[in-house]
């Protein structure tokens, strides 16, 4: 082991390369003028698997972005590892708001900058330099296979299909994903929960066509107006959702986890300001911890309709459209409060207003087991990587993965996130410091070493 992270040591420099060139191709999975870019990034992870001794490795075909996978199998007796990460990314805009354009990566005073650094191609990046130096010293104690798909920022909606269809070859001990982020610099943490996901569009029609607001105003319905006030229907003033049933599968916390959740360094000077300064809001009686990770939440993403450009136009819109989602947790079914959440919108819906509802993405919640040898050997492998053993917290995102592997091939997942909580994910100026790039390798080198070990195979 301890060869390994020497070899990675002295490799640091042509890591930060590799990195580089990986985030200065604009892989964004949800824009279609964008698939080459995606086939690009794919490619260039295939060749780096072979790089680092990974055997077999093939970009495969889905019905959207392609799935990259690899594997090294030593012998029956080793533990196997899975590892996931996505090479698609976020939309960089507001591009404006950029202080270098998001896929010219720069490192100023050790900290990465661009769209993907920290989500996911620093942290998936993380594995395959630890495959490498492993492979370089003689290969991992571990069996390992890879896959990396194009379509998380989306939501994964052919990854299942995949995971289907390669269910036997996936076979595994664990799966490992480095797609989180610690609790703070210099505290790990290994997520255990994560929220799941219904995103919802609502279009809200009226006349058909826009309309002089003078001579229809106050005599026709608005349907901005009208989907406002749907809208306010959905939420109370307290952050409770109104919609009913929305509750009525959330798991409670026990008073051990809320002890255990209360006890986690979450610091809400530093929440305060990684949001922009925003002050804390939401459902009474919880913690801003536990709002994030163990409370399901409903947040307007995006609401549009009439003139929004420069001065006045007095006009009565013809159409109102938002994007609406819910964060879920354990026992929500991101199907049903998709049903429940139109069954809503309709029972709120005003007579004369035509309205359309749309589920666009759908992700199951996931609570992950803690009592698994590979939580022991993640917890060691922190200790190598950062000094320090990790806490154990719940968060706010969504990977739709984990619950997918979980179902379909029965697999526990360790979140062995090296981000950090101010990284700018999915925002202007994401960033990915090196800190934790090379503790972040350090740490997967250190858990094959820990894993074989937990099964007397090192
Ligand atoms: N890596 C994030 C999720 C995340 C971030 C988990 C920080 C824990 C801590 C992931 O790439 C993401 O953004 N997921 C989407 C999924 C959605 C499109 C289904 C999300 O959460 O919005
Ligand atoms: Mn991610
Ligand atoms: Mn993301």
């Amino acid at each position: 082991m301890h060869a390994a992270i020497e070899h990675a040591h002295r490799d640091r420099d042509a890591a930060v390369e590799r990195l580089l060139a990986l985030l200065a191709i604009p892989s964004v999975s949800t824009q279609s003028e964008h698939a080459d870019d995606i086939r690009s990034a794919a490619s260039l992870l295939a060749e780096r698997m072979r790089t680092a001794g990974l055997t077999g490795v093939r970009v495969d075909e889905t019905e959207g972005h392609p799935v990259v996978y690899g594997e090294r199998m030593v012998d029956d007796g080793r533990p196997t590892v899975l590892i996931y990460g996505h090479y698609d990314v976020q939309p960089p805009d507001p591009l404006a708001l950029w202080t270098t354009p998001p896929f010219e990566p720069r490192v100023v005073d050790d900290v990465v900058f661009a769209r993907g650094a920290a989500d996911d191609k620093g942290q998936l990046s993380a594995h395959l330099e630890a495959i490498a130096a492993w492979h370089a010293v003689g290969g991992t104690p571990t069996n390992v296979k890879v896959f990396l798909e194009g379509e998380e920022e989306i939501g994964s909606p052919n990854l299942g299909a995949w995971l289907r269809t390669h269910a036997s070859e996936l076979q595994a001990d664990v799966a490992v994903i480095s797609d989180s982020a610690m609790i703070a610099r210099g505290t790990p943490s290994i997520v255990y929960g994560l929220r799941g996901l219904a995103y919802m569009e609502v279009i809200a029609r009226g006349p058909n066509q826009d309309l002089h607001s003078g001579l229809y105003g106050g005599a026709v319905l608005n349907p901005a107006g009208a989907l406002a006030r749907i809208i306010a229907g959905l939420q109370g003033e307290d952050g409770r959702v109104t919609i009913p049933g929305f509750y009525d599968r959330v798991r409670p916390l026990d008073d051990d986890e809320r002890a255990e959740l209360a006890a986690v360094p979450f610091d809400t000077t530093s929440f305060s300001k990684a949001a922009g300064r925003a002050a804390g809001w939401g459902e009474a009686g919880f913690s801003l911890k536990e709002r994030i990770g163990a409370r399901p939440s409903l947040d307007v993403n995006g609401l549009v309709s009439g003139w929004t450009g420069e001065g006045a136009k007095t006009v009565l819109p013809s159409s109102a459209t938002a994007k609406i989602s819910m964060r879920l947790v354990p026992d929500q079914d991101p199907g049903e409060i998709a049903r429940l959440f139109e069954q809503h919108v309709r029972a709120l819906a005003p007579e004369g207003l035509t309205i359309e509802v749309r589920s666009m993405t759908g992700a199951w919640p996931a609570v992950c087991p803690r009592d698994i040898p590979a939580m022991r050997a993640a917890e060691s492998a922190y200790e190598v990587g950062f000094g320090r053993a990790p806490v154990f917290t719940r968060e706010g995102g969504s990977i739709p993965v984990v619950a997918d592997m979980a179902e379909i091939l029965g697999l526990p997942t360790v979140l062995m996130g090296f981000g950090l909580p101010d990284d700018n994910l999915h925002a202007p100026n994401e960033k990915f410091e090196l800190g934790q790039f090379f503790g972040g390798i350090d740490t997967c080198i250190a858990f094959h070493a820990a894993l074989a070990e937990a099964h007397g195979t090192s």
